[in-house]
């Protein structure tokens, strides 16, 4: 049965959703604060790149099964259920900040005229959805709704496939009668077998925490061990291979790199620790965790300087500007410790990322940015790349060679081949072997 649904918070997560809904069959309003992400979306044009969502928003759009609005009261009292997919950032001291979240609850607080679901797709601390039902139930009055944990699990750059084709769907609910209606709006993923994995409100919030927190861990394992093939001269591709040829480990996110980054796990790790330490739990293991990673950061600019000593007066060409391929997200992207600390040393970095250069000038306005990656070579002593864009991993090196006035290249992702490049006179280092 095609429900009616109000998507609060238009960003990766919260177009996805509404997007991908509406193709469901669903009558969908996308609401968020931003008046020009509004207006844009309502004539179709997204405001984040993420492959396959502008048809998908078109097509819904014009089959009059999506529309957007600033109008938060008007389409929570139109809906039957209402989706919270709004920002969660880090505060300084590493909690989840709610703001977003609390807002958006006293505008429904306000509309609660017939019985609502009320889902969070936000990632938030265990026990918000607990604390957003007392709350709804104490600024109204009444109990006349259901309040859902449903959080995201899809990736950036993957997000519209991830939708359609997810490997569970986690719904943490209390009710019956909210049950059934989490069961319609994802009807048409019976049909493809997907998972689900329905559950109290604390535990669906603990999955998301607890996903997040272990891929980040083993992110950090395998770039620990990398450094570690490095310093015995074993080779860090053949060593994730066999192990990821264990089916107890799985060869995904075995991948070594300059760290994670991203809108979430560093964030989530972060929020995990403080959820810990407000229970007296220990979670060092997942501190470490963090730790491990801003240094595998920071050494990927000491790795830059053992190759070509102090980067004072250096002319850097850094490639590859948000956290991975695929996005024009920019959040807590290795680049930008790297494009820092390359500054702070006294370089001058000339940038280049197919689509997230706009994200990154918000960050930093000093530096160079360029439209390909030949001129932002052009003159420069060495070149990292940091983000894993299939358009660098077929490099024209020679043509490279020719710009660049001197000839180190240091690739975090391990995407070129070493070999060639060294034959071609690179001073060349990944992630990887000595
Ligand atoms: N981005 C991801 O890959 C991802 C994956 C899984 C889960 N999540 C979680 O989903 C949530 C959203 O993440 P995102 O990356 O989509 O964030 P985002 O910053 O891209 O989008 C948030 C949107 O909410 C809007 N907003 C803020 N306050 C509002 C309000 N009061 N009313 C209406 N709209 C409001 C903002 O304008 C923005 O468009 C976060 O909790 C995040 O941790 C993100």
């Amino acid at each position: 049965m095609a429900r009616k649904i109000t998507v609060i918070g238009t960003g990766y997560v919260g177009l996805v959703a509404a997007v991908g809904l509406a193709d469901f069959g669903h009558s969908i309003i996308g609401v968020d604060i931003d008046e020009e992400k509004v207006q844009r979306l309502s004539q179709g044009i997204p405001l984040i790149y993420e492959p396959g969502i502008q048809e998908y928003l078109k097509r819904n759009i014009d089959s009059r099964r999506l529309r957007f609005s600033t109008d938060i009261d008007n389409a929570v009292r139109e809906s039957e259920v209402i989706i919270i997919a709004v920002g969660t950032p880090p505060k300084d001291n590493g909690e989840a900040d709610l703001s977003q979240i609390k807002a958006v609850i006293n505008s429904i607080a306000g509309n609660l005229s017939y019985y609502k679901v009320i889902v969070t797709k936000s990632t938030v601390p265990v026990g918000t959805n607990r604390w957003i039902k007392e709350e709804l139930k104490s600024k109204t009055g009444n109990s006349n709704f259901d309040v859902v944990s449903n959080p995201e699990f899809l990736r950036e750059g993957k997000a519209v496939h991830d939708f359609f084709h997810p490997d569970r769907i986690v719904v943490g609910v209390e009710s019956e009668r909210a049950k059934e209606i989490m069961g319609d709006i994802y009807r048409s993923l019976y049909l493809i077998q997907t998972h689900f994995v329905w559950c109290n409100l604390e535990t669906a919030e603990l999955i998301k925490y607890a996903g997040n927190a272990f891929l980040a861990s083993k992110i950090t394992f395998i770039n620990q061990m990398a450094n570690l093939a490095e310093a015995v001269n074993a080779d860090i591709h053949v060593i994730a291979k066999a192990m990821g040829m264990d089916g107890r480990i799985s060869p995904k996110f075995l991948h070594p790199g300059p760290g994670y980054g991203g809108s979430c796990f560093p964030k989530d790790t972060k929020a995990i620790v403080q959820i810990g330490e407000n229970y007296n739990v220990d979670m060092s293991l997942i501190k470490e965790t963090i730790r491990a990673n801003e240094a595998q950061k920071i050494r990927m600019v000491e790795k830059l300087k053992k190759m070509s000593g102090s980067m004072k007066g250096k002319i850097v060409a850094v490639l590859g500007l948000s956290f991975k391929a695929e996005t024009d997200d920019v959040r807590e992207s290795p680049a930008i410790a790297v494009v820092n600390r390359l500054l702070e040393e006294g370089a001058e970095v000339q940038a280049h990322d197919p689509i997230a250069i706009e994200n990154f000038k918000k960050l930093f306005n000093s530096i160079s940015y360029f439209e390909n990656e030949f001129d932002a070579s052009r003159g420069t002593d060495a070149l990292v790349i940091c983000a894993d864009w299939n358009e660098y991993r077929n490099l024209d090196l020679e043509k490279i060679k020719e710009l660049m006035r001197g000839n180190i290249i240091l690739d975090t992702r391990n995407i070129l081949d070493g070999e060639s490049a060294r034959e071609m006179g690179f001073v060349y280092a990944g992630v990887r072997r000595k």
